[in-house]
C-alpha cells in the first residue's frame, strides 16, 4: 500500500459499485478504508485481501461515519435504492437521508473531494419515480455545500441484462428497448475506473456532473449480440402491454425511456478519453459478464428484478 497518499473512504464496498471502486482505488495504488457492516462476510474479507482497511460501521452510525472519514482525502457515496426491493434496498427517504447525512459528515470532516454516485435519469425535472428523485434531491444538497464534490450519473449496469427474469433462459430477451430505440448501458467496473481517474484530478472533475455509460445499444443490437454471444437465437422483443399492465414499475421506467429520460445522455467518447479501457456490451459479455450471462441461460428462475 502507497504512504503517500492520503486514504479514500469508501461506502459500499462489499456491493457493486462500491467494490468496483475500491478495486481500481487500490489499482491505482490509493490507500482505501471501506465501511463496512460484517467484517467477516466474504465481500469483507476479499477487500481486505485487497489491502482494503474495514472499519465497522453502517450509514445510521454518525459516529462510526466520523471516524472513517478521519484524515481520509476523498469519499465515495452510494446508497442502496427503494427499486432494490425490501430486502436490498432504503426506502426514498431513507436514502436521501443517509446520502445526505454522508455529505454533511464529509463537509464536518474536512474531506478534500466527495464523490456521490446518482443515476443518469436524473436531471432538472422530477422523473417521479421515488429512488431517482431521491438522488436528485441529495444531489442538490450537495452542489449547496462548500466541499469539492463530483457527481457521477451511471447508465443502466449491464449486469442487471443477465438478472433472472428476462428471458434468456427461456431464449428470448424482453426489456424497456423498442427494437430501434437506444439505450445507454454500462458495466458496474468501469464506475470504478472512472471513479478512480476522478479522485486523481479533483482540479479538473470538482465541481462536475458526470454522466456514464460505455455503450449505447437498441434492441435490435442487443438480439444480435445475445445471438452472437449464446451461439443460438436469443429473439428480442420489448416487454408486452400485459407486463406492463401488471407492473406499474416497470411501466414507468418503459415510460421514461420513451420520453428520453432513462436513454442516457453521456458522452462515450469523452469518457472513452478518460477510460481508454470502457466496455461496450460486447465486450463485457465476452469477458467479465460471461459467467452471468451463461448462468442466464441456464436458469428457470422467476421474475426478481427489483429495479435498481
Ligand atoms: N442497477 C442499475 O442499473 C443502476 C444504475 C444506476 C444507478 N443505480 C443505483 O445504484 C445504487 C445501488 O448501488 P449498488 O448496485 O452498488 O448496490 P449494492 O450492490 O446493492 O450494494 C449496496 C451496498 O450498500 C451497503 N449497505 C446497505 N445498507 C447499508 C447500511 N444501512 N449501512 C451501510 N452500508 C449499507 C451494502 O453492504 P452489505 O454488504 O452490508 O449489505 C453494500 O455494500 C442504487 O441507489 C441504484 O438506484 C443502479
Amino acid at each position: 500500500m502507497s504512504d503517500s497518499k492520503p486514504p479514500i473512504l469508501v461506502f459500499g464496498a462489499t456491493g457493486q459499485q462500491g467494490g468496483s471502486v475500491a478495486a481500481a482505488l487500490r489499482k491505482a495504488d490509493w490507500p482505501v478504508r471501506a465501511l463496512v457492516r460484517n467484517p467477516s462476510s466474504a465481500q469483507s474479507v476479499a477487500l481486505l485481501g485487497m489491502g482494503v482497511e474495514l472499519l465497522p460501521g453502517q450509514f445510521a452510525d454518525a459516529d462510526a461515519i466520523r471516524a472513517a472519514m478521519a484524515g481520509v482525502h476523498g469519499v465515495f457515496s452510494v446508497q442502496p435504492s427503494s427499486g432494490q426491493g425490501p430486502v436490498l434496498g432504503l426506502s426514498d427517504e431513507e436514502e436521501e437521508r443517509f446520502g445526505v447525512a454522508i455529505a454533511d459528515l464529509a463537509v464536518e470532516s474536512g474531506v478534500g473531494h466527495l464523490v456521490y454516485t446518482s443515476v443518469g435519469a436524473v436531471g432538472d425535472q422530477p422523473t417521479g419515480m421515488g429512488h431517482f428523485d431521491s438522488k436528485a434531491r441529495i444531489e442538490a444538497h450537495i452542489r449547496t455545500l462548500p466541499i469539492t464534490a463530483t457527481i457521477v450519473r451511471p447508465a443502466t449496469f449491464m449486469e442487471m441484462l443477465t438478472m433472472p427474469g428476462f428471458g434468456l433462459d427461456a431464449g428470448r430477451f424482453n426489456f424497456f428497448v423498442k427494437s430501434d430505440q437506444s439505450m445507454q448501458l454500462v458495466a458496474v467496473e468501469d464506475i470504478g475506473r472512472i471513479v478512480a481517474a476522478i479522485f486523481a484530478d479533483p482540479a479538473r472533475f470538482g465541481g462536475r456532473t458526470l454522466e456514464i455509460a460505455g455503450d449505447s445499444v437498441t434492441g435490435r443490437d442487443l438480439e444480435a449480440l445475445f445471438t452472437e454471444a449464446a451461439g443460438r437465437q436469443i429473439a428480442y422483443e420489448r416487454f408486452s402491454d400485459e407486463v406492463l399492465t401488471a407492473n406499474p414499475f416497470l411501466a414507468k421506467l418503459t415510460a421514461l425511456l420513451d420520453t428520453g429520460r432513462l436513454a442516457g445522455r453521456a458522452d462515450l467518447d469523452a469518457l472513452r478519453k478518460i477510460n481508454p479501457d470502457m466496455l461496450s456490451f460486447r465486450e463485457w459479455l465476452a469477458g467479465s459478464g460471461r459467467e452471468a450471462f451463461e448462468r442466464a441461460l441456464g436458469t428457470g428462475e422467476a421474475w426478481a428484478y427489483g429495479g435498481s
